[in-house]
């Protein structure tokens, strides 16, 4: 049996890909890696923990000794690397836990990749990244696989950090890799920090929904299940060493996007047309605002055939749907209600 570990399979992203690499590939063994911080919850996993071919291990990827316990105790065959800290916000706040998770966490499960593997055959390490390495574009462009790196905010530092040590492994020691950058998700799961969760949690309680600066900034975007298809496409059919970009062709200026988003919810909640959209208030701009990120994702479809499947509206209406049917998540994730528990039930490593 393949040994597939995933890290941060607790989080937004990572919990989809569990469950796809679970349900869709019987014939591995997922072991979901997770310190299970604020971000990090096993409820979004409650449907597929007692499959026999998942197990969750509660640990820290800064943590090299449990690391080396870990890769001496399973036989691992591959690796699929989300575990991050991932808020723009958080880091512009609080630099340094991005720097001992994105780049010392991904050193450390580098290095016991390549301390366990030793060159032996059938291996794989699949880094998921960003496409918020390259910087910012102006109101034309694409990001390709081949923009110089240019991150401006200390998450897309780390990030870009992390992505350069995963391709100097491969070069230096031979190290078979993979990277995807992919550009904004959404979806269910996503913290209530992130731009579109915490507008609907905003609209849903009649808050203030927070617009940067003047809520030009456009960002591209992708359900969340359209990039775990293409995290398990690249990782079963991408070319070692390559870099794959993913992206929606779905760019919106974020006032745009939270118009629509009201439109959504004033229907969803029998809302008289108009009452959300006079939530929305401008705030003071985030220091060092990327204004645009958009992506050119020709490799990806031409070399493997992928494209996402959902319409924006298709999407942003399933999400809307997700959380106003989970309002109990919403409530417990953001009150910390889990953290306490999770430390009982597993402890703290
Ligand atoms: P998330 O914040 O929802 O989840 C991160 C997970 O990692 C959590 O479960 C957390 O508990 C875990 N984690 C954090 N620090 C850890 C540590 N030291 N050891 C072990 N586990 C730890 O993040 P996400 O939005 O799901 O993003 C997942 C990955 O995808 C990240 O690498 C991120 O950079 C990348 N990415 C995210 C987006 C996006 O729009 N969210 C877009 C492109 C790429
Ligand atoms: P975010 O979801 O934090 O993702 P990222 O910064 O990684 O792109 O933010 C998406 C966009 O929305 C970004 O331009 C910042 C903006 N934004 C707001 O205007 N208000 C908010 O409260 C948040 C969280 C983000």
């Amino acid at each position: 049996m393949t040994t597939l570990l995933i890290t941060g399979g607790a989080g937004f992203i990572g919990s989809h890909v569990v469950r796809k690499m679970v349900m869709d590939h019987p014939d591995y063994r997922v072991l979901n890696l997770d310190q299970l911080t604020y971000a990090g919850n096993l409820e979004n996993l409650k449907d597929i923990e007692d499959r026999p071919n998942y197990q969750f291990i509660r640990g820290d990827i800064v943590n090299e000794p449990f690391l080396e316990e870990l890769f001496g105790r399973h036989q691992i065959d591959s690796v699929i690397h989300l575990a991050a800290e991932s808020h723009v916000d958080r880091s512009i706040a609080n630099p340094t836990a991005f720097i001992n998770t994105n780049i010392v966490g991904t050193v450390n499960l580098l290095n016991a990749c390549r301390q366990s593997w030793d060159g032996k055959k059938g291996k794989l390490f699949h880094h998921i990244s960003t496409d918020e390495v390259y910087g910012s574009l102006g109101s034309e462009g694409l990001f390709r696989e081949e923009t110089p790196y240019d991150p401006r905010s200390p998450y897309s530092a780390s990030k870009a950090s992390s992505d350069h040590l995963v391709r100097a492994y491969h070069h230096t020691y031979g190290l078979p890799i993979v990277i995807s950058n992919c550009s904004n998700n959404y979806g269910p799961n996503q913290f209530p920090e992130k731009l579109i969760p915490l507008a609907i949690n905003n609209i849903l309680h009649m808050k203030p929904i927070p617009i940067y600066g003047k809520g030009e900034n456009v960002r591209d975007w992708l359900y969340v299940k359209d990039h775990a298809t293409a995290i398990d496409l690249i990782f079963h059919q991408g070319t070692q060493g390559r870099t794959y970009n993913i992206g929606g062709l779905n760019e919106w200026k974020n006032i745009d996007l939270i118009r629509l988003l009201c439109r959504i919810m004033d229907q969803k909640l029998n809302r008289e047309p108009g009452i959300s959209e006079g939530l929305i208030t401008f705030v003071k701009d985030r220091a060092g605002h990327d204004l645009r990120y958009a992506i050119d994702s020709t490799r990806i479809q031409n070399e493997l055939g992928w494209k996402p499947l959902l319409t924006f509206e298709q999407g942003l209406t399933r999400t809307v749907d997700w959380y106003l049917e989970n309002e109990e998540w919403m409530r417990r994730i953001t009150s910390g209600a889990y953290q306490s528990y999770y430390d009982q039930q597993y402890g703290n490593r």
